[in-house]
């Protein structure tokens, strides 16, 4: 039941509304700043470089030169479609790969930088996308995000509870109130640079945003044991699956 109601969400909402339109939701805050914000997550990039979640590719006008390979993954089928489209306009050679990010078909540490924008929001368990995120960067190499979180004001924060469910089903299994970046900092990446700010012209409970570069370790050292770091009453780390 679940999985026909699923069926019946991707495509029509899924596929009309939420890929079909999300150039033109997004316009407004994308003009109010979010594109130059893109820009400056991707400012650092440099080399063999994956993407994950491309959803239909707001990012790619912002690569840096430095980029020597680009590799976009993306797993939801209706938006696979819209990022083909953005890929045969780009003068840049890009690879397509359809994933979701938990299970990438990379070999270990084979890229010099991982690219995420507003993906741990939706993804059903961030601790592992994390983990895989480190797997296929090579020693030293960075994790560029971008993200929407948990608002630090606990007024705020509760309003985002409350907005969760709608918002799950408006934003394809988003979520408005996820601590993404406690769960950043229990993980095994070391965060080197960090921007916390608001994303401009963002309604209030979904602009807490997080901006920023992470490292794996040199040494290639096995993950650490996660800190307990916490700010508020958690959102949801076990939503159910994208469905995609
Ligand atoms: C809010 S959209 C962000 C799209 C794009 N990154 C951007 O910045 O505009 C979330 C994206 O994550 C994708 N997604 C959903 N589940 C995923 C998963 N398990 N792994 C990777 N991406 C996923 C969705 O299909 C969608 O494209």
């Amino acid at each position: 039941m679940a999985n026909l109601l699923k069926k019946a969400y991707n495509a029509t909402w899924g596929k009309y509304v939420f890929a079909g339109m999300y150039d033109k939701f997004l316009s407004h805050v994308e003009k109010h700043g979010l594109a130059e914000k893109r820009a400056e997550m991707l400012a650092p990039a440099y080399g063999r470089t994956v993407e994950l979640g491309t959803g239909t590719g707001l990012n790619l006008p912002h690569y840096p030169d430095a980029v020597t390979e680009l590799v976009l993954t993306e797993p939801y089928p209706p938006m696979v479609a819209k990022l083909e489209e953005k890929v045969r306009d780009n003068p840049r050679r890009i690879q397509l790969t359809v994933a979701g990010a938990e299970r990438l078909p990379f070999p270990d540490a084979s890229f010099d930088t991982v690219a995420a924008a507003m993906i741990l929001c939706t993804v059903r368990d961030p601790d592992v996308v994390l983990k895989e995120i480190e797997r296929v960067l090579k020693p030293g190499g960075q994790y560029l995000f971008l993200e929407h979180v948990r608002n630090r004001d606990p007024r705020i924060a509760r309003r985002q509870d409350l907005m969760q469910i709608g918002w799950y089903w408006f934003g394809n299994e988003c979520h408005c109130n996820r601590p993404t970046l406690e769960t950043l900092a229990g993980s095994s990446l070391e965060i080197a640079d960090l921007q916390e700010s608001k994303m401009p012209g963002a309604w209030e409970f979904i602009e807490a945003m997080a901006i920023g570069r992470a490292v794996r370790r040199p040494d290639g050292a096995p993950a650490k044991e996660p800190e307990k770091v916490s700010v508020g009453k958690a959102g949801s780390n076990g939503s159910p699956d994208c469905g995609c």
